[in-house]
């Protein structure tokens, strides 16, 4: 879960990375470094911390015309100077940056340390340098490929050399590596992000392939290193721009834009058919009478992309009445899963990088099953790997904690529940509501933004509390979930998710007058329900908080505080109701002086499992 940079070019190598590790910290953050050439000598300066410590470590007249860089997000080996990539080999003539975990590391360092190298880092990635310097009597693309055959596990990998001050060499198995082809000069990176300004076109790597840069040409191999032309690809230049745009924190320029990434999760009104009250998604690549085949639909993902899944499920369920289940990514991959023939799979991620989703992917595809995406991050992983799906058009999301990406999924499976459901029982006349519905929903999220200093004096007035229970039911427990998901990653505050049904079954012996209870309540078939919940918590001194649609006076009666949110169709509230939890994190952690778009111990992108 970190990220990687390589640079060869007429440009100074030191400049280039640092910019290019900048775009890339969101990938991890707890330390960094980069190496260069000069003088015949690779030199390497790394830091432990935010890369701003890198920064102020790299000597400005730094000259050289190519070097690698590395942010991290510690796996092996704590975090320290020592442990921060890239690391340099016993004879000083390799060195790498690498993102991914060796497997048989164990094994691989014993036999070094008995052929006499000896180890500065606890990294698994350490032994790579050192087996590439092993091999390296014969040229510099032999020993990469003999090192990378020692190995088991997953990496993005590159490597510079001593004694060959024209190349860069590549390698990719599990984690994700681009070239950027510019103009006379190369730039190799975790991530698109990293070229920014330098290239708009790019190479794509696949697992098992390696690629030998040159300033001016490359050479992809595949993995039986056989060389293979691959075509280069326009990268979407909106993804290349990153600006707070003068909020204070990228995630609350992000909960901002949600009406915007709504819309164009929409396709700016192009998606929805108000003719036909359905939804008209271009990329799915199946076939009408497909439809009619489909049995059941399994949605994978992992945290807030699961959460959108079971939004989802929910919607696809009371749209297009097919049976949806939504499994953990991580679990499924070890499950042996039951792969049918007439289940339709949905692979949910805003990065597209996901370790534990792309596994499960694979392992679902190679049991012949067929997976479609609902992926944020055009030309990622999981973008490739799929066979079609539909892009939520978020825009490229920065902050650590997922807010834009989650409503834009939600918004992709809600077009699609409803492209099913029209094929099904939905009437053209129900249709024809939820799309005007749909077409409403960025106003009605601004309308919450617009009151967001309400939700700031909520948020002081609870930000001691040590504890949080967030309780819903039906389409808002899943929205109960991420609300508590999202307080926990970026206040460090306890917090927990339960269906208010589930409450006096357990979670209600955690209330007292210091645990602030969220209630998400919507009109609808469980609104009486709900509110007996609540009195069971205010009967036990519990303070609640409610998010509603409801001017029902009971519950300004039972709520310590109160928000209410604009009412639309009752399969699209969950996307206003996280709006103010979005907000509630936010100004709590805020308010805590906490590291609201890098919290401690995460990275944005979840590439090792
Ligand atoms: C929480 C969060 C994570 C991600 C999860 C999946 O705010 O961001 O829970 O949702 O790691 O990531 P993607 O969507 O990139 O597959």
């Amino acid at each position: 879960m970190c990220g990687i940079v390589g640079y060869l070019g007429p440009r100074k190598a030191s400049s280039v990375l640092l910019q290019g590790l900048r775009q890339l910290e969101y990938r991890g953050y707890d330390s960094s470094g980069i190496s260069i050439l000069t003088n015949k000598k690779i030199k390497i300066y790394k830091k432990e911390g935010k890369l701003a410590n890198l920064i102020q470590e790299v000597p400005e007249k730094l000259n050289s015309p190519l070097g690698i860089g590395h942010t991290r997000w510690a796996t092996h080996g704590g975090v320290s100077d020592t442990n921060a990539h890239p690391h340099i080999s016993y004879k000083e003539r390799v060195a790498i940056v690498h993102n991914g975990i060796i497997d048989n590391f164990t094994s691989l360092k014993e036999e070094l340390i008995e052929k006499g190298i000896s180890f500065s880092s606890d990294t698994d990635s350490e032994v790579l340098a050192h087996l590439i310097d092993y091999y390296l009597d014969e040229d510099p693309e032999v020993a990469v490929q003999k090192a990378l055959d020692r190995i088991d596990g997953t990496y993005g990998v590159i490597a510079l050399f001593k004694d060959y001050p024209d190349i860069l060499i590549g390698a990719r198995n599990g984690s994700p590596l681009i070239l950027g082809v510019g103009d006379g000069e190369s730039i190799l990176a975790s991530d698109a992000s990293a070229f920014i300004g330098l290239s708009r076109q790019a190479i794509y790597l696949d697992d098992g392939d390696m690629i030998v840069v040159k300033a001016k040409e490359y050479k992809t191999l595949d993995r039986h290193y056989k060389e293979v032309f691959k075509q280069p690809e326009t990268i979407d230049a909106q993804s290349t721009t990153i600006s707070k745009e003068g909020f204070d924190h990228f995630l609350l320029k992000e909960i901002f834009e949600q009406p915007r990434s709504l819309s164009r999760a929409m396709g700016e009104g192009g998606r929805l058919q108000a003719e036909f009250g359905s939804a008209k998604l271009g990329g799915l690549n199946l076939d009408t009478r497909d439809f009619f085949d489909i049995e059941n639909i399994h949605i994978i993902g992992m945290g807030t992309a699961y959460y959108a899944g079971m939004v989802g499920s929910q919607i696809i369920e009371r749209l297009a009445r097919i049976p949806t289940q939504v499994l953990d990514a991580s679990e499924l991959r070890f499950s042996n899963p039951i792969v049918k023939k007439n289940t339709l799979y949905l692979a949910i991620s805003q990065s597209g990088e996901t370790a534990d989703t792309i596994t499960a992917v694979k392992e679902i595809q190679n049991k012949g099953g067929r997976v479609l995406g609902i992926i944020n991050v055009v030309g990622s992983t999981l973008a490739r790997l799929t066979e079609g799906g539909v892009y939520t058009h978020g825009g490229q999301e920065v902050s650590v904690a997922s807010t834009k990406a989650f409503t834009a999924q939600i918004m992709a499976l809600t077009l699609l529940a409803l492209l099913l459901g029209r094929k099904k029982d939905v009437p053209i006349s129900y249709g024809k509501i939820l799309v005007k519905a749909l077409s409403d929903i960025p106003a009605k999220v601004q309308q919450i933004l617009d009151q967001a200093h309400k939700i700031k004096q909520i948020a002081e007035k609870y930000s001691s509390a040590s504890s949080f229970l967030f309780l819903a039911r039906g389409l808002n427990y899943p929205i109960a979930l991420e609300g508590a998901l999202k307080l926990k990653e970026i206040s460090y505050i306890h917090a927990e998710g339960f269906s208010s049904g589930g409450l006096k079954h357990g979670p209600l012996a955690l209330v007292d007058e210091k645990t602030p209870s969220v209630f998400i309540v919507s009109e609808g078939e469980t609104f009486e329900k709900s509110l007996s919940n609540m009195q069971e918590v205010k009967a036990r001194k519990g303070k609640i908080i409610v998010i509603t649609d409801s001017q029902d006076n009971r519950i300004k009666t039972l709520a310590d505080d109160y928000f209410i949110v604009p009412q639309s169709e009752e399969v699209l509230m969950p996307l206003l109701n996280v709006i103010p939890l979005q907000l509630l994190s936010y100004y709590i952690a805020n308010h805590l002086g906490r590291d609201v778009d890098q919290p401690r111990n995460l990275a944005k992108s979840v590439t090792t499992d």
